[in-house]
């Protein structure tokens, strides 16, 4: 299996997401190339790091780069002030400079806390990223969003930070639960949704395979960075296109509140329930033919995944109060609800005028479903 090497185009800020097997033992000789000195700090979680911390340890050994490491609690929960404050100083504490490197190794927890500490740390420092869950290989690491949750919401306090380089080592999903592993497939499924029906056909007939196939989960690891790194580099910074990436995310959001962003929903299963609610309202609204949310829902069932509201465990708030969720997304301009509906599988847009009593009454069916 060979090595694919996706582009994001950024002008002077371009990177390369590289994504294979073996990324993880290689990654010595993957990163000195862009050191200036033989230096670099390793920020972690727990769980990563008992399972593969020593594995890079030694890579960057290898190539005589001098390594030290921080390891985190592992959960949404660190991604806050105060493992921030801790990290940040910890980064100072050894020294890192400039022109050093900061590599940030696990999942989406760790690489929007650790670019954001990157992005403000002495102004900016350049930064790895060593995503180690599906959804961090396909969405999180890619694109330059970083930050924090506070008090007020989850990831209001952040910075666009571009990584320097991403390594998306496919054997190291092999040790992540199934659980996570098809959170992440919610996100994989949007990216043929939003934009390339082909996608989603080959992921019809292949992704079932996908767990259990190390060359199948490089394709679709592969096919969703390009998509991500095309609309990163045409929208960097969400002016437009980029919202497509937020497909099935205004009702997400709105999930994940009302579960408290707790256990009872991952945020690839809200992805996942959303992007299906998404194609119900285009069809509702006579956007799209009933073959496609319809098409939609059989295929996240075969996978598997949480499909309808009632696959969420504990009761839900009803329609309206989800409505009122929804209202204070942060996505939200001028008060007018924008939702990314779609004229048919691979065909999606931003609506900023979609009625509420629709999305309600939606939303009441689905809860009563
Ligand atoms: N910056 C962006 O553009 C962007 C996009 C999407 C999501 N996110 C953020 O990403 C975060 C979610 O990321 P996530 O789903 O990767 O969660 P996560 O980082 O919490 O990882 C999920 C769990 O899997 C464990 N884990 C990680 N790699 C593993 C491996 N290889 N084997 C076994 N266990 C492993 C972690 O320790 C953790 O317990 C959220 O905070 C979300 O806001 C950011
Ligand atoms: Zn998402």
């Amino acid at each position: 299996m060979t090595l694919d090497v996706v582009p994001v185009e950024l002008g002077s800020r371009s990177y390369e997401v590289r994504i294979g097997p073996g990324l993880i033992d290689a990654a010595g000789a993957q990163i000195l190339p862009l050191l200036r000195r033989r230096k670099v700090a390793v920020v972690t979680d727990e769980t990563v790091a008992r399972l593969h911390l020593d594995r890079l340890l030694a890579a960057l050994a290898a190539e005589g780069i001098e390594a030290s490491a921080l390891t985190l609690p592992a959960g949404e929960s660190t991604k806050g002030w105060a493992e921030f404050a801790r990290t940040t100083e910890w980064l100072l504490e050894q020294k890192i400079e400039r022109r050093d490197m900061v590599v940030a190794f696990g999942g989406g927890v760790i690489g929007d806390l650790v670019g954001f500490a990157a992005a403000v740390l002495r102004r900016g420092v350049r930064f790895v990223q060593i995503p180690t869950t599906l959804l961090s290989q396909v969405d999180s690491s890619v694109g330059g969003k970083t930050g924090i949750n506070t008090a007020q919401g989850k990831n209001l306090v952040g910075a666009f930070h571009q990584p320097t380089l991403v390594l998306a080592d496919i054997d190291v999903l092999g040790s992540l639960p199934g659980r996570d592993f098809l959170a992440g497939y919610g996100e994989v499924v949007k990216y043929g949704l939003l934009g390339d029906a082909t996608f989603f056909d080959w992921l019809e007939s292949n992704a079932s395979a996908m767990a259990g196939d190390a060359g199948l989960r490089q394709y679709a690891v592969r096919r969703s960075v390009e998509m991500k790194a095309g609309i990163v580099s045409r929208d960097e910074t969400e002016e437009g296109e980029r919202a497509l990436l937020n497909l099935g995310h205004t009702f997400c959001h709105a999930l994940e509140k009302a579960t408290g962003y707790s256990d009872r929903l991952l945020h690839g299963e809200g992805v996942a329930i959303g992007c299906a609610l998404a194609f119900e309202l285009s069809q509702r609204l006579g956007l799209c033919a009933q073959e496609a949310p319809s098409r939609v829902r059989a295929h996240l069932r075969a996978m598997g995944c949480k499909v309808d509201l009632k696959d969420i465990p504990g009761d839900l708030p009803d329609a309206e109060t989800l409505l009122a969720l929804m209202g204070q997304d942060k996505k939200v301009i001028d008060g007018q609800l924008r939702f990314i509906l779609a004229r048919g599988i691979g065909e999606a847009f931003v609506a900023s005028d979609v009625p509420g009593d629709v999305v309600k009454n939606l939303l009441a069916e689905a809860l009563a479903g």
